[in-house]
Protein backbone atom coordinates (compact mmCIF):
# COMPACT_ATOMS: atom_id res chain seq x y z
CA UNK A 1 0.00 0.00 0.00
CA UNK A 2 1.26 3.69 -0.60
CA UNK A 3 3.00 5.41 2.02
CA UNK A 4 0.68 9.02 3.13
CA UNK A 5 2.28 11.99 2.58
CA UNK A 6 2.45 12.72 7.06
CA UNK A 7 4.08 9.04 7.30
CA UNK A 8 6.33 9.86 4.61
CA UNK A 9 7.12 13.06 6.07
CA UNK A 10 7.75 11.71 9.72
CA UNK A 11 10.48 9.26 8.01
CA UNK A 12 12.04 11.99 5.82
CA UNK A 13 12.64 14.19 9.09
CA UNK A 14 13.77 10.74 10.97
CA UNK A 15 16.07 10.57 8.01
CA UNK A 16 17.30 13.84 8.05
CA UNK A 17 17.85 14.48 12.09
CA UNK A 18 19.73 11.03 12.12
CA UNK A 19 21.69 11.11 9.28
CA UNK A 20 21.47 14.09 6.81
CA UNK A 21 19.77 12.46 4.36
CA UNK A 22 17.65 13.89 2.26
CA UNK A 23 14.73 12.63 1.31
CA UNK A 24 12.39 14.82 -1.47
CA UNK A 25 9.38 14.18 -2.49
CA UNK A 26 9.22 11.29 -4.86
CA UNK A 27 11.43 8.93 -3.04
CA UNK A 28 8.00 7.87 -1.55
CA UNK A 29 9.03 4.09 -3.68
CA UNK A 30 12.64 3.93 -1.72
CA UNK A 31 10.69 4.50 1.79
CA UNK A 32 8.38 1.74 1.07
CA UNK A 33 10.54 -0.82 -0.50
CA UNK A 34 13.31 -0.19 2.20
CA UNK A 35 10.76 -0.19 5.28
CA UNK A 36 7.85 -2.77 3.96
CA UNK A 37 10.22 -5.57 4.78
CA UNK A 38 11.01 -4.41 8.36
CA UNK A 39 7.03 -3.70 9.31
CA UNK A 40 6.45 -7.14 8.11
CA UNK A 41 9.15 -9.18 10.01
CA UNK A 42 7.82 -6.74 13.12
CA UNK A 43 4.80 -8.75 12.85
CA UNK A 44 3.03 -5.24 11.49
CA UNK A 45 -0.06 -5.47 8.89
CA UNK A 46 1.48 -2.67 6.87
CA UNK A 47 3.77 0.35 6.80
CA UNK A 48 0.72 2.69 7.94
CA UNK A 49 0.70 0.54 11.59
CA UNK A 50 4.44 0.09 11.55
CA UNK A 51 4.95 3.85 11.20
CA UNK A 52 2.34 4.44 14.05
CA UNK A 53 4.23 2.34 16.55
CA UNK A 54 7.46 4.14 15.49
CA UNK A 55 5.90 7.24 16.16
CA UNK A 56 4.91 6.27 19.61
CA UNK A 57 8.60 5.06 20.66
CA UNK A 58 11.86 7.43 21.21
CA UNK A 59 14.25 8.26 18.27
CA UNK A 60 17.05 7.46 19.46
CA UNK A 61 15.76 3.86 19.89
CA UNK A 62 17.21 0.60 18.38
CA UNK A 63 14.02 0.29 15.63
CA UNK A 64 14.26 4.16 14.29
CA UNK A 65 18.46 3.33 14.14
CA UNK A 66 17.34 0.19 12.01
CA UNK A 67 14.80 2.43 10.07
CA UNK A 68 17.42 4.85 9.19
CA UNK A 69 19.90 1.75 8.54
CA UNK A 70 17.66 0.71 5.99
CA UNK A 71 17.24 4.26 4.23
CA UNK A 72 21.05 4.33 3.45
CA UNK A 73 22.43 3.54 -0.01
CA UNK A 74 25.26 1.26 0.07
CA UNK A 75 25.45 0.42 -3.55
CA UNK A 76 29.66 -0.14 -3.76
CA UNK A 77 31.91 -1.94 -5.67
CA UNK A 78 36.17 -2.45 -5.83
CA UNK A 79 38.14 -0.09 -7.53
CA UNK A 80 35.05 1.81 -8.23
CA UNK A 81 35.60 4.62 -10.41
CA UNK A 82 39.02 3.35 -11.40
CA UNK A 83 40.74 6.75 -11.89
CA UNK A 84 40.99 7.62 -8.06
CA UNK A 85 42.91 4.74 -7.36
CA UNK A 86 45.23 5.63 -10.49
CA UNK A 87 45.28 9.39 -8.92
CA UNK A 88 46.46 7.94 -5.49
CA UNK A 89 48.94 5.75 -6.76
CA UNK A 90 50.42 7.60 -9.59
CA UNK A 91 50.52 11.10 -8.28
CA UNK A 92 49.49 11.59 -4.76
CA UNK A 93 50.82 8.74 -2.62
CA UNK A 94 54.77 9.15 -3.91
CA UNK A 95 55.31 12.91 -2.58
CA UNK A 96 53.61 11.93 0.29
CA UNK A 97 55.84 9.07 1.10
CA UNK A 98 58.91 10.87 0.32
CA UNK A 99 57.77 13.56 2.74
CA UNK A 100 56.93 10.94 5.51
CA UNK A 101 59.70 8.71 4.72
CA UNK A 102 61.89 9.92 8.15
CA UNK A 103 58.08 9.21 9.99
CA UNK A 104 57.57 6.21 8.20
CA UNK A 105 53.60 6.83 9.11
CA UNK A 106 50.74 7.00 6.60
CA UNK A 107 47.29 7.75 7.35
CA UNK A 108 44.10 6.85 5.38
CA UNK A 109 40.17 7.66 6.21
CA UNK A 110 37.48 6.25 3.78
CA UNK A 111 34.55 7.63 5.11
CA UNK A 112 31.20 5.93 4.33
CA UNK A 113 32.91 3.08 3.24
CA UNK A 114 30.13 1.15 3.19
CA UNK A 115 30.72 -3.36 2.78
CA UNK A 116 34.22 -2.10 2.80
CA UNK A 117 35.24 -2.22 -0.83
CA UNK A 118 36.94 1.01 -1.18
CA UNK A 119 39.28 0.79 1.85
CA UNK A 120 40.06 -2.83 0.67
CA UNK A 121 40.43 -1.26 -2.65
CA UNK A 122 43.38 0.67 -1.18
CA UNK A 123 44.66 -1.93 0.81
CA UNK A 124 45.57 -4.19 -2.22
CA UNK A 125 46.60 -1.55 -4.08
CA UNK A 126 49.16 -0.29 -1.65
CA UNK A 127 50.57 -3.84 -0.98
CA UNK A 128 50.84 -4.22 -4.88
CA UNK A 129 52.73 -1.14 -5.38
CA UNK A 130 54.30 0.33 -2.71
CA UNK A 131 55.87 -2.84 -0.89
CA UNK A 132 58.23 -0.21 0.86
CA UNK A 133 55.64 0.49 3.32
CA UNK A 134 55.83 -3.06 4.51
CA UNK A 135 57.70 -1.49 7.77
CA UNK A 136 55.46 1.55 8.23
CA UNK A 137 52.73 2.05 10.16
CA UNK A 138 50.25 2.30 7.85
CA UNK A 139 46.90 3.06 9.17
CA UNK A 140 43.47 2.63 7.58
CA UNK A 141 40.87 3.35 9.27
CA UNK A 142 36.85 3.11 7.38
CA UNK A 143 33.91 4.15 8.55
CA UNK A 144 30.04 3.98 8.28
CA UNK A 145 27.15 4.81 10.01
CA UNK A 146 25.67 1.58 9.17
CA UNK A 147 26.44 -1.00 11.79
CA UNK A 148 24.77 -3.81 9.02
CA UNK A 149 27.33 -2.65 6.48
CA UNK A 150 30.14 -2.91 9.10
CA UNK A 151 29.37 -6.36 10.18
CA UNK A 152 29.98 -7.34 6.20
CA UNK A 153 33.07 -5.38 5.67
CA UNK A 154 35.03 -6.59 8.84
CA UNK A 155 33.84 -10.06 8.07
CA UNK A 156 35.68 -9.17 4.84
CA UNK A 157 33.30 -11.82 2.96
CA UNK A 158 32.04 -11.23 -0.84
CA UNK A 159 29.80 -13.04 -3.07
CA UNK A 160 30.94 -14.16 -6.39
CA UNK A 161 28.65 -11.17 -8.19
CA UNK A 162 30.82 -8.44 -5.79
CA UNK A 163 34.16 -9.56 -7.02
CA UNK A 164 33.53 -9.99 -10.30
CA UNK A 165 32.40 -5.92 -9.77
CA UNK A 166 35.96 -4.11 -10.83
CA UNK A 167 38.18 -6.77 -8.64
CA UNK A 168 40.82 -7.66 -11.11
CA UNK A 169 41.68 -11.48 -11.22
CA UNK A 170 45.23 -11.01 -10.30
CA UNK A 171 43.80 -9.35 -6.56
CA UNK A 172 41.31 -11.88 -6.49
CA UNK A 173 43.67 -14.56 -6.40
CA UNK A 174 46.49 -13.16 -4.49
CA UNK A 175 44.01 -11.73 -1.60
CA UNK A 176 41.28 -13.57 -1.16
CA UNK A 177 40.15 -17.33 -0.33
CA UNK A 178 36.96 -19.10 -1.47
CA UNK A 179 34.77 -19.18 1.15
CA UNK A 180 31.39 -21.72 0.46
CA UNK A 181 30.36 -19.90 -2.62
CA UNK A 182 31.69 -16.74 -1.82
CA UNK A 183 35.14 -15.17 -1.39
CA UNK A 184 37.18 -13.91 1.83
CA UNK A 185 39.50 -11.01 2.24
CA UNK A 186 42.53 -12.97 3.18
CA UNK A 187 44.37 -12.18 6.55
CA UNK A 188 47.14 -9.71 5.93
CA UNK A 189 44.29 -7.05 3.95
CA UNK A 190 41.43 -7.56 6.40
CA UNK A 191 43.38 -6.85 9.40
CA UNK A 192 45.43 -3.87 7.87
CA UNK A 193 41.61 -1.89 7.50
CA UNK A 194 40.10 -0.90 11.13
CA UNK A 195 36.21 -0.44 10.33
CA UNK A 196 34.54 1.83 12.88
CA UNK A 197 31.23 3.46 13.55
CA UNK A 198 30.53 7.21 12.81
CA UNK A 199 27.76 9.30 11.63
CA UNK A 200 29.05 12.23 9.75
CA UNK A 201 26.79 14.61 11.23
CA UNK A 202 27.17 13.77 15.17
CA UNK A 203 30.90 14.08 17.28
CA UNK A 204 33.62 12.25 15.39
CA UNK A 205 35.53 11.65 18.72
CA UNK A 206 38.88 11.83 18.20
CA UNK A 207 41.10 11.21 15.03
CA UNK A 208 44.51 11.08 13.57
CA UNK A 209 45.38 13.35 11.30
CA UNK A 210 44.85 12.12 7.79
CA UNK A 211 46.78 12.38 5.28
CA UNK A 212 44.57 11.19 2.30
CA UNK A 213 41.01 11.27 2.80
CA UNK A 214 37.92 9.07 0.57
CA UNK A 215 34.92 10.26 0.94
CA UNK A 216 32.84 9.06 -1.96
CA UNK A 217 29.94 8.89 -3.07
CA UNK A 218 28.04 9.97 0.30
CA UNK A 219 27.98 13.80 0.56
CA UNK A 220 25.42 13.76 -2.92
CA UNK A 221 23.02 12.76 0.16
CA UNK A 222 23.32 15.84 1.99
CA UNK A 223 21.80 19.62 2.25
CA UNK A 224 24.67 22.15 1.39
CA UNK A 225 25.20 23.09 4.38
CA UNK A 226 25.60 20.08 5.79
CA UNK A 227 28.60 19.60 3.19
CA UNK A 228 29.82 22.82 4.23
CA UNK A 229 30.59 21.43 7.81
CA UNK A 230 31.70 17.53 7.25
CA UNK A 231 34.27 19.47 4.81
CA UNK A 232 35.63 22.10 7.12
CA UNK A 233 35.98 19.18 10.13
CA UNK A 234 37.58 17.01 7.46
CA UNK A 235 39.78 20.00 6.41
CA UNK A 236 41.01 20.50 10.03
CA UNK A 237 41.42 16.67 10.21
CA UNK A 238 44.34 16.40 7.36
CA UNK A 239 47.29 17.29 7.18
CA UNK A 240 48.21 20.59 4.96
CA UNK A 241 49.70 18.37 2.29
CA UNK A 242 47.10 15.69 2.42
CA UNK A 243 44.71 15.04 -0.07
CA UNK A 244 40.74 14.54 0.01
CA UNK A 245 39.23 12.41 -2.58
CA UNK A 246 35.22 13.03 -3.74
CA UNK A 247 33.29 10.85 -5.93
CA UNK A 248 32.30 11.88 -9.76
CA UNK A 249 29.44 13.64 -8.63
CA UNK A 250 30.92 15.55 -5.86
CA UNK A 251 33.04 18.84 -5.41
CA UNK A 252 34.57 21.23 -2.80
CA UNK A 253 34.35 23.95 -5.36
CA UNK A 254 32.02 26.64 -3.63
CA UNK A 255 31.36 24.57 -0.87
CA UNK A 256 34.54 25.23 1.30
CA UNK A 257 37.19 27.63 0.20
CA UNK A 258 39.62 26.14 2.55
CA UNK A 259 40.44 23.50 0.04
CA UNK A 260 42.51 23.74 -3.20
CA UNK A 261 41.68 21.51 -6.41
CA UNK A 262 44.45 19.88 -7.64
CA UNK A 263 43.84 18.02 -11.36
CA UNK A 264 44.59 14.36 -12.16
CA UNK A 265 44.02 12.67 -15.52
CA UNK A 266 40.30 12.08 -15.29
CA UNK A 267 39.71 13.19 -11.81
CA UNK A 268 39.94 16.43 -9.37
CA UNK A 269 41.37 16.03 -5.48
CA UNK A 270 41.58 18.99 -3.35
CA UNK A 271 43.98 19.58 -0.25
CA UNK A 272 43.95 22.40 2.60
CA UNK A 273 44.82 25.42 0.92
C1 LIG B 1 26.79 4.92 -1.74
S1 LIG B 1 27.70 4.40 -0.34
C2 LIG B 1 29.34 4.87 -0.81
C3 LIG B 1 30.35 3.79 -0.54
C4 LIG B 1 31.77 4.08 -1.05
N1 LIG B 1 32.29 5.28 -0.45
C5 LIG B 1 31.79 4.18 -2.55
O1 LIG B 1 31.90 5.29 -3.09
O2 LIG B 1 31.71 3.16 -3.23
C6 LIG B 1 27.23 5.64 0.85
C7 LIG B 1 27.48 5.23 2.29
O3 LIG B 1 27.29 6.37 3.12
C8 LIG B 1 26.80 5.95 4.36
N2 LIG B 1 26.18 7.09 5.06
C9 LIG B 1 24.99 7.69 4.80
N3 LIG B 1 24.76 8.67 5.69
C10 LIG B 1 25.83 8.70 6.52
C11 LIG B 1 26.18 9.49 7.65
N4 LIG B 1 25.37 10.46 8.12
N5 LIG B 1 27.34 9.24 8.28
C12 LIG B 1 28.17 8.25 7.83
N6 LIG B 1 27.90 7.47 6.78
C13 LIG B 1 26.74 7.69 6.12
C14 LIG B 1 25.82 4.84 4.00
O4 LIG B 1 25.57 3.97 5.09
C15 LIG B 1 26.52 4.17 2.81
O5 LIG B 1 27.19 3.01 3.19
Amino acid sequence: MAISLPDFTYIADLARRRAAIVLEPGKEYLVESRLTPIAQKEGHAGLAEFIARLRTGPESGPMHSRVVDALTTNETFFFRDHHPFEALRKSVLPPLIQARANLRRLTIWCAACSTGQEPYSIAMMLREHFPQLASWKVNILATDISPRVLDQARKGVYSQIEVNRGLPAIYLVKHFTQNGGGWMVRDEIRKSVEFRELNLIQSWGSLPVFDVVFIRNVLIYFDVPTKQAILRNIRRNMAPDGQLFLGTAETAINLDAGFTAVSHPSITTYRPA
